[in-house]
């Protein structure tokens, strides 16, 4: 149902299931995101591909991180990894008390499901469902009563009280990012995940909705993860992780906080 990331990616569904039938425990003081030695290579028509190189990090819960780099330096299939939409060719990954090595497709899916919420450049809303269902999408997924009820008080809470019933064709693209964001943050994830969220909006529609990424990650005690090739932006995460061909370059910690 949702469309394809990227020309040659097929990805898994986002959502999935009951997240109850999938009880992993977390411990607390764990980092949320472990990858060790994380090779992941795909295959072309020229053969295959190194996208990530022995990539390691850990990030603590809690933190919020940018990871820039040139266009094609692999930002988007590292969250890929991270989000479980893409499997390491080798290496190990573990997010939010997850082994991802040891999952399945659909096991991916619930740990997505229980602990990640993702939001896309594009926005990838459903576009024959209101806000209020595109919202609601993931909660329903999980058999929940009360979705629409949390989607309408989350809308509340991104400003769009007033659209509920708007269609994604019926609203501006700061709108749609903001539908996109309450549906990303509706099932209380530990993780946030967000590639470029701001690359198609004009800039200040883009700054408000980077506040309000900041806002929501604090006050929901979230992790962030960020793509972006804007460096003002990255300065406002607690860590900036540079990429190149692939690899982690540089790690900046301790930077401006928001
Ligand atoms: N399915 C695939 N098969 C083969 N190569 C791929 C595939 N997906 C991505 N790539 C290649 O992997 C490299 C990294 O791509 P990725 O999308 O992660 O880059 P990026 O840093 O997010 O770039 P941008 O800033 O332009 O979004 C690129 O060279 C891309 O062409
Ligand atoms: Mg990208």
């Amino acid at each position: 149902m949702l469309p394809s990331i990227g020309k040659f990616r097929q990805p898994a569904p986002l959502f999935r299931g009951a997240p109850h039938t999938y009880g992993v425990p977390v411990i607390a003081s764990e980092p949320v995101i472990e990858l060790a030695n994380v090779d992941l290579t795909l295959a072309s028509r020229a053969g295959q591909v190194a996208i990530l190189r022995d990539l390691s990090l850990s990030i603590p819960a809690g933190d919020s991180v940018a990871i820039v780099g040139p266009s094609g330096s692999g930002k988007t299939s590292l969250l890929m990894v991270m989000a479980g939409l893409e499997r390491a060719t080798a290496g190990h990954v573990k997010v939010a008390g997850h082994d991802f090595s040891h999952l399945s497709e659909d096991g991916l899916a619930l740990a997505r499901g229980a602990s990640i919420g993702i939001v896309f450049q594009s926005f990838h809303l459903v576009p024959t469902m209101t806000a209020q269902e595109n919202v609601a999408l993931p909660l329903q997924f999980r058999g929940e009563a009360d979705a629409f009820e949390r989607a309408t008080e989350l809308l509340g809470e991104v400003g769009l009280s007033h659209r509920l019933t708007h269609f994604p064709a019926q609203l501006s693209g700061g709108e749609q990012q903001r539908v996109a964001l309450a549906r990303a943050l509706v099932t209380r994830p530990r993780l946030l995940l967000a590639d470029e969220p701001t690359g198609n909006l004009d800039g200040k529609t883009g700054r408000q909705i980077v506040d309000l990424l900041f806002s929501l990650q604090a006050r929901r005690g979230a992790t962030l993860i960020l793509v972006t090739h804007d460096e003002r932006l990255a300065e406002r995460c607690h860590r900036v992780i540079r990429m190149a061909d692939g690899r982690i370059i540089e790690t900046i910690d301790g930077t401006v906080a928001a």
